[in-house]
């Protein structure tokens, strides 16, 4: 992850999570048959102190299924969660000792203050040092509004807070599903800028999202599923640095002739001619070599540059609905 920014926080450690080492979170083989449906299916997915694993899925693809059967709410048909190496249905205890999440809108107390809301789940949880609001409010950009009753808070303001609030006792894990849903443009980036900063602090972060570029900027691993299913998993440089190509500018009347001299060349893997160019498939730092073939060809470039697959293109290639494929499976890019 990037450097922490300046100005931020330290989030001290009260909870368990120096405790941990490996993996914090592991499914395995899980399962879930809602009736003939199966919404999960032989999920493997795993999650290390530090990181944000993107997961990634469109409408009804099985996420909040998955994330229910994490924190214990959904009985898994098959398979099994461990926590911190525990299995969760024999260890309730350590979902709530060891992991934070906003599955739905989180209860306050909508005549009490942001601060004192998060007071009273500091009492609640114990043994929260009182220092801990303010670095959390700071965290979540809510210091200034911190004193204003919740229920004159915007959305946004409601969602940092619950951030925050999921943070109180400093789980090892948090769990976001789709933290900015309903949330504007500069909602959503602010939820956005929060979420490297919890996996800089150490803990491990499950994104749960459909939101495809939400999910690319901030995630260091994504899993992308399909009607339950793991269809890619990986980190997000190595899923997207496959399938980028370079595209190059020639005259239409030189497209065949460029296309002959590049193909010439051992290093190219793949020539596809466009109306006024080609996309050629070799390794993103060919630039120089490419101008250097299309010269000795007598062919001059109006331009040479490298187009990086998105998570978008890969999302949708991996997750094309099939004829198998019901209605829906929409994807917000
Ligand atoms: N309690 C339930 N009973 C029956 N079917 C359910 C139940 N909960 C979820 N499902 C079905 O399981 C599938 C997966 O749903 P889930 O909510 O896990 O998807 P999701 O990936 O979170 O979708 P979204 O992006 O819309 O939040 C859907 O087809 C859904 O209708
Ligand atoms: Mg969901």
């Amino acid at each position: 992850m990037s450097e922490q920014q300046a100005g931020g926080p330290p989030i001290g450690g009260v909870g368990q999570r120096g405790l941990l080492n490996g993996w914090v979170l592991e499914t395995d083989g899980l399962t879930k048959q809602f009736g003939q449906l199966t919404a999960v299916d032989n999920l493997s997915i795993r999650l290390q102190p530090g990181e944000v694993l993107g997961f990634l899925g469109p409408n009804g693809s099985g996420k909040s299924t998955t994330v229910g059967m994490i924190l214990g709410l959904v009985r898994p048909t098959r398979g099994v969660v461990k926590i911190a190496g525990k299995a969760n249905h024999e260890h309730p205890e350590v979902v709530s000792q060891t992991t934070g999440a906003i599955i739905e809108n989180p209860a306050f107390y909508p005549y009490m203050s942001g601060r004192d809301n998060l007071k009273a789940l500091a009492i609640a949880a114990g043994n929260v040092p009182d220092t801990r609001i303010d670095d959390l409010l700071k965290l979540v950009n809510m210091t200034e509004r911190a004193g204003s009753k919740y229920k004159t808070y915007s959305l946004g303001m409601k969602q940092r807070l619950g951030i925050a609030a999921t943070l109180v006792t400093d789980p090892a894990i948090v769990i976001l599903d789709e933290p900015t849903n309903g949330l504007d443009p500069a909602g959503q980036r602010e939820i956005r800028s929060i979420i490297p900063r919890l996996a800089e602090e150490g803990h491990a972060v499950l994104l749960a999202s459909h939101m495809l570029h939400e999910v690319e900027q901030v995630s260091d691993r994504v899993a992308i599923i399909r009607r339950g299913k793991m269809l890619q998993e990986g980190r997000v440089g190595d899923l997207l640095a496959s399938g980028g190509y370079i595209e190059i500018s020639v005259a239409p009347n030189e497209v065949g002739a460029a296309a002959e001299a590049l193909s010439r060349q051992p290093w190219v893997e793949r020539v596809e001619a466009r109306e006024a160019g080609l996309h050629v498939s070799a390794p993103a730092d060919s630039g120089s070599a490419i101008n250097r073939a299309l010269v000795e060809a007598g062919i001059y470039a109006g331009q040479i540059a490298t187009q990086r697959n998105t998570l978008e293109d890969l999302f949708l290639e991996l997750t094309e609905p099939t004829e198998s494929d019901a209605a829906g499976g929409e994807v917000q890019a």
